[in-house]
């Protein structure tokens, strides 16, 4: 009979709520013979108060015995801004090499957007995970002072951009539209820029069925508002990444209902998938937070391991689920949870 090994890491705030929704759905998709075995970690500012550890090597050892990793979310206010960052959430993704960050969008029918008409907006981005901005690699002098002085370098190298390159191409080629589009700011960032570019390009004489486009970051803002049914496939990096996703949640559902994968493709190490949003202390422990982020992260986790029909069924769920939310009153987290469990089960 075959296993799934998963490290459960609630975390803070609607975290812990969540990802019990998750995990429900999870049990009910499953087969009779996977047999499920989780453990829970108690990462987060809890665990940072009383010990002043995020993320130690130890932690990561006994993550790396798990197939994936499944998060709520981490941050709470009263620890200081970038401590759980740095300390948790990007150690993790630099230590198991999470270099493809998966967000997909989509609107689902009867989903409101902010967008005039209804869309079709039906894209992934790839954002690269591991380079970038994100590296730490900078520094200040003269902290303090009027004449203080602070860099943020942002790391490219050939080797990290090719890798996520060709993992945008093979899953626009996957794709029916097949379509690839490239998002940085080469006309500004020439070094790194070019770099991209040219890597773009020489992938992609590879992928003569993916069709291809580039658009700087900003134009990228401006047609994800008002062309988003233009985008497929769209690869960039870290930062651009970060933010695009941002307003990509926006146009197509809000957060409650956008999910991502950490994804390290070699399997390597786990992978850990993620709802986009955050640990919204303002609402945890009333139920109120929407579990289907977390659910969609659940089938993202479960296509990376090669549950396809499971991952599809918890698709279709949501859908339905979606579909028909307008004319319901309000559910609490619980009951969309077990909403959606009684559909990938029935
Ligand atoms: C995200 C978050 C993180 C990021 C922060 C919390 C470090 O915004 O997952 O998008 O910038 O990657
Ligand atoms: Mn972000």
């Amino acid at each position: 009979s075959r296993s799934l090994s998963l490290a459960v890491i609630p975390g803070d705030g609607i975290g812990q709520e969540v990802v019990a929704e998750g995990l429900k759905v999870l049990s009910a998709v499953l087969p009779q013979d996977v047999k499920l075995e989780t453990r829970e970690f108690d990462f987060g500012a809890k665990r940072y108060h009383a010990t002043g550890q995020t993320l130690t090597d130890e932690d990561l050892d006994r993550l790396k015995e798990h197939d994936a990793i499944l998060l709520g979310a981490i941050g709470d206010p009263s620890v200081p801004s970038g401590v759980l960052e740095r300390g948790f959430l990007l150690k993790l993704r630099f230590a198991f090499d999470h270099h493809v960050n998966l967000r997909p969008s989509k609107l689902f029918p009867g989903v409101g957007t902010p967008l005039a008409g209804s869309p079709e907006i039906d894209f992934v981005v790839v954002r690269e995970g591991t380079e970038g901005p994100y590296t730490g690699n900078g520094g200040s002098i003269r902290t303090g002072t009027p004449q203080e002085v602070a860099t943020e370098v942002s790391l490219n190298t050939a080797f990290g951009i090719e890798r996520v390159v060709r993992d945008a191409y093979a899953r626009a080629q996957a794709r029916p539209r097949k379509k690839l589009t490239l998002v940085h700011k080469n006309n500004v960032l020439v070094h790194a820029g070019h770099l991209w570019t040219r890597i773009f390009q020489a992938v992609g004489a590879e992928y003569p069925e993916v069709s291809t486009d580039y658009l700087h970051v900003d134009a990228a803002t401006i047609f994800l508002v008002t062309q988003p049914e233009r985008f497929d496939v769209i690869v960039t990096d870290n930062l651009f990444g970060d933010i695009i996703t941002d307003l990509a949640a926006a146009v197509s559902g809000g957060i409650g209902v956008a999910a991502s994968g950490n994804i390290n493709p070699g399997r390597e190490f786990p992978s850990m998938f993620e709802p986009v949003h955050g640990s919204a202390p303002d609402i945890a422990g009333q139920s109120k937070a929407d579990p289907t982020a977390t659910v969609l992260s659940v089938a993202l986790l479960l296509r990376h391991l090669g549950y396809d029909t499971e991952a599809d069924r918890i698709d279709a769920a949501v859908q339905a689920d979606l579909a028909e939310r307008a004319d319901l009153p309000v559910r609490s987290t619980v009951e969309i949870g077990d909403a959606l469990a009684a559909r990938v089960s029935g």
